[in-house]
C-alpha cells in the first residue's frame, strides 16, 4: 500500500519585519525571490502564475491581500471573498513556502497613506475611469509589496492588461529592479476566463459571461476587415446577451495602451468590460489589426 506524504502547509507570515528577516535568510543561502501578489480566493490562473515562478526562482511567495485601497466606495471590499484556509491549501498541495497575508493595519499603519503612487494618464482609462483611484490604489500596495519582498520575479496575469502595463510603467519608472513576468490567462472549457469574481456568478449569468470570450473571439475574426469590424463583431455578441451590460470595448496600442487610430495597422489589444448581472468582469484578447 503506497502512502503519500501529507502536504506542508505555507508559512504564513503577517508582518513586515519577519518577512524581512526571511527574505534576508534566503538570500544569505543564495536563492532568488518570486512573488506573486493576490487578493486571495486562489484559483487555477494563480497556480499557474506559481507554476512559472517555480520554474524561475528558488523560493516563491504569495501575497494574499484584500487591499482596501483599490476599492471603490460603492464597490464590493466587503463582499470579495476571503477564503484563507482554502488558499493554503490549494498552496500546499504546490508547494508553496511562504504566504505574506497581513491586516490592513500592517499594511497602512496610520491609515490611507498620504504619500503614494499615482498611475498617471493610463490609469485613469478604462478600467480607471469606471473605477476612479483604482489604478494608484494597485500601485501603491504593488509597490509596497515589493519593497517588503524585494523579490527577483514578480508575476502579473495577462487577463489584467491594463494593471499589467501600469506595473511595468512604475516598475520602469521608479527604476524598481525586478523582473515582470506576463502569465497566460487561464480559462474554463468554454472561454471563461477565470477570476475571483466567478463565483458570485449564477447559472444564467454564468452561461451569459461566455459571451466576453465569445465577443473578443469574433473580434479577433474580424481582425484583417479593420476596426470598425472588428468593433462591430464584438458589440453584436455582447448585444446579443440580455443579462450582460456592455461597461467599455476598446482598442489599443499594446506599447502605450492608448487607443489605436482609425488608419492603424498592426498589433493590438481588444479590451472589454461588463457587468454580468451584479458582477464586473473583464478580458481581452491580442489581435493583429490588417484590412
Ligand atoms: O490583481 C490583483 O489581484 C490585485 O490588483 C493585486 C495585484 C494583488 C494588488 O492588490
Amino acid at each position: 500500500m503506497s502512502t503519500t506524504a501529507p502536504h506542508v502547509r505555507p508559512r504564513v507570515v503577517t508582518t513586515v519585519a519577519e518577512v524581512r528577516e526571511i527574505v534576508a535568510a534566503e538570500r544569505a543561502v543564495g536563492h532568488t525571490i518570486s512573488l506573486t501578489p493576490t487578493l486571495g480566493a486562489l484559483h487555477d490562473g494563480h497556480l499557474s502564475h506559481l507554476a512559472h515562478a517555480g520554474k524561475i526562482a528558488d523560493t516563491r511567495f504569495v501575497s494574499i491581500f484584500v487591499n482596501p485601497l483599490q476599492f471603490g466606495p460603492s464597490e464590493d471590499l466587503d463582499k470579495y471573498p476571503r477564503t484563507l484556509d482554502d488558499d493554503l491549501d490549494k498552496l500546499a498541495a504546490i508547494g508553496v513556502p511562504y504566504v505574506f497575508a497581513p491586516s490592513v493595519d500592517e499594511m497602512y499603519p496610520g491609515g490611507e497613506p498620504d504619500v503614494h503612487v499615482t498611475a498617471g494618464r493610463v490609469g485613469s482609462l478604462y478600467e480607471g475611469h469606471s473605477r476612479p483611484g483604482h489604478f494608484d490604489g494597485v500601485l501603491t500596495v504593488v509597490a509596497k509589496l515589493l519593497l517588503i519582498v524585494t523579490p527577483d520575479f514578480v508575476t502579473f496575469g495577462n487577463k489584467d492588461a491594463q494593471q499589467q502595463f501600469l506595473v511595468r510603467q512604475m516598475v520602469r519608472d521608479l527604476n524598481i529592479a525586478v523582473s515582470v513576468e506576463a502569465i497566460e490567462t487561464v480559462r474554463e472549457h468554454d472561454g471563461l476566463a477565470l477570476s475571483s469574481r466567478n463565483r458570485f456568478l449564477d447559472e444564467k449569468e454564468r452561461r451569459a459571461a461566455r459571451s466576453l470570450s465569445l465577443a473578443l473571439e469574433a473580434a479577433a475574426s474580424s481582425a484583417d476587415r479593420g476596426i470598425d469590424s472588428v468593433i462591430a463583431a464584438a458589440q453584436g455578441t455582447l448585444m446579443g446577451e440580455a443579462l450582460v451590460e456592455l461597461d467599455y470595448l476598446k482598442i489599443v496600442r499594446p506599447e502605450t495602451f492608448l487607443p489605436v487610430d482609425d488608419d492603424y495597422r498592426g498589433p493590438a489589444l481588444v479590451l472589454v468590460a461588463a457587468r454580468v448581472g451584479t458582477t464586473r468582469l473583464i478580458d481581452n484578447e491580442r489581435i493583429t489589426l490588417a484590412g
